[in-house]
């Protein structure tokens, strides 16, 4: 008997009865959290260079051969679908980056119920419920139709990156050019439906934090759009400082007071947004509060890096590689034992903002989000 199948996870699977619960208890960990988000990174490049996300001079890149295939992608997320993930979030670097990736989201999308490949799996009738994607836009437009694949077992969810609706703030924040592009990105995924678009929003005091903010508001009056805002978070080589910090409720004072009411809107259970809008506009607006108000305690997400380590905290340091057990010719079972002994090692919540800036993570580019 191997190391791995000792495991005391093997026990817990030898009842029949937790096989048909909505989460495996390889996905559940000590505190009760059942995973059922993952994220996939599928590859560290990215064409802009932002300065919130990594170091000016760029970071060291995996070579090539060392980060996961597409068929490695897959079984993963077979895997963790088999085991009761309903949502796949594929980020990076930037996803559109790579040159499968249109691949990549058809087949992932062939994990939605419904769709005849998953029903041929049959994968203890766990399907997966969303395919979202985080992007800056920048090489997204001309790609989405085939993303988006008119809603059969596609991509349904995008969230755009985008920190500013001023070009020249814009290219001085992602060090890029590429404004146009990700707003004509944004129009296409609204003139094609696709059932959730966002805007992601890093707010940094000095920076985007007065009429930026202000504008993305403005900006959902006419948009069925979501702006979220989040607060700057510590990662390595970007030179994070609690003076760049702007805590959420600062933003909400700010919008009150431009736009007189603010409504509070109902926030789903693994919600890690706080959500807002302004009564009569067609979009909404949301705060992502991991520094000044963590979410830990609802956390439902694992991620994978690109180079295939799984990863069960963003602000943790502990990895393991699921590409190596993979090449090495490792089972499903044998996965199955190293992710479920990395669920449980889980810790209850990070450290805490002053703690996570000195400690030692990988800069977000390498992670991302
Ligand atoms: N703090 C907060 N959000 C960040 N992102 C990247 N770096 C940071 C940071 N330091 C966001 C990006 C993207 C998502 C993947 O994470 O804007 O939307
Ligand atoms: Fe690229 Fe996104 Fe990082 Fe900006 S935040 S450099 S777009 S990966």
């Amino acid at each position: 008997m191997s190391d791995l199948s000792r495991s005391s996870h093997s026990k817990r699977w030898a009842n029949p009865a937790k096989q048909a619960s909505a989460v495996s208890d390889y996905l559940v960990d000590n505190f009760s959290r059942q995973h059922t988000y993952l994220r996939i990174s599928l590859t560290e490049r990215c064409n802009l260079r932002c300065t919130y996300c990594m170091p000016e001079e760029g970071v060291p890149l995996t070579p090539s051969a060392n980060l996961l295939t597409k068929n490695e992608i897959l079984r993963l997320a077979k895997l963790f679908v088999g085991q009761g993930v309903t949502k796949i979030r594929l980020t990076g670097g930037e996803p559109t980056v790579r040159s499968d990736v249109i691949e990549i989201v058809r087949s992932l999308g062939q994990l939605k119920r419904g769709n005849k490949s998953s029903d041929r799996l049959n994968i203890q009738q766990r399907y997966l419920k969303s395919l979202a994607m985080t992007t800056n836009g920048v090489a997204l437009r001309r790609k989405l139709p085939a993303l988006f694949n008119n809603g059969v077992a596609g991509l349904d969810t995008v969230n755009i990156s985008l920190d500013t609706l001023n070009p020249d703030l814009f290219q001085i924040m992602t060090r890029r050019k590429g404004f146009d592009k990700v707003m004509e990105s944004i129009e296409e995924a609204l003139r094609l439906g696709l059932p959730q678009v966002k805007i992601n929003t890093v707010v940094m005091k000095g920076v985007n934090d007065q009429e930026d903010v202000l504008n993305f508001v403005a900006f959902t009056k006419e948009h069925p759009i979501n702006v979220r805002f989040i607060e700057y978070m510590p990662f390595d080589g970007n030179k994070w400082n609690r003076d760049r910090l702007v805590p959420f409720e600062e933003l909400i004072q700010k919008i009150k007071s431009r736009f007189g009411r603010l409504e509070k809107l109902q926030d789903e259970p693994n919600d890690t947004t706080k959500h807002y809008k302004i009564p009569g506009f067609k979009g909404k607006i949301g705060f992502i509060t991991s520094m000044t108000d963590h979410f830990c305690g609802t956390c439902n997400r694992l991620r994978i890096t690109a180079d295939g380590n799984i990863k069960v905290c963003l602000f943790g340091n502990t990895e393991v590689s699921l590409r190596d057990m993979m090449r090495n010719g490792r089972t499903d079972q044998e996965l199955l034992e190293v992710i479920g002994a990395a669920v449980n090692k889980k810790k209850k919540q990070h450290a805490g903002m002053f703690k996570l800036a000195s400690s030692k993570n990988r800069p977000m580019i390498l992670i991302g989000g």
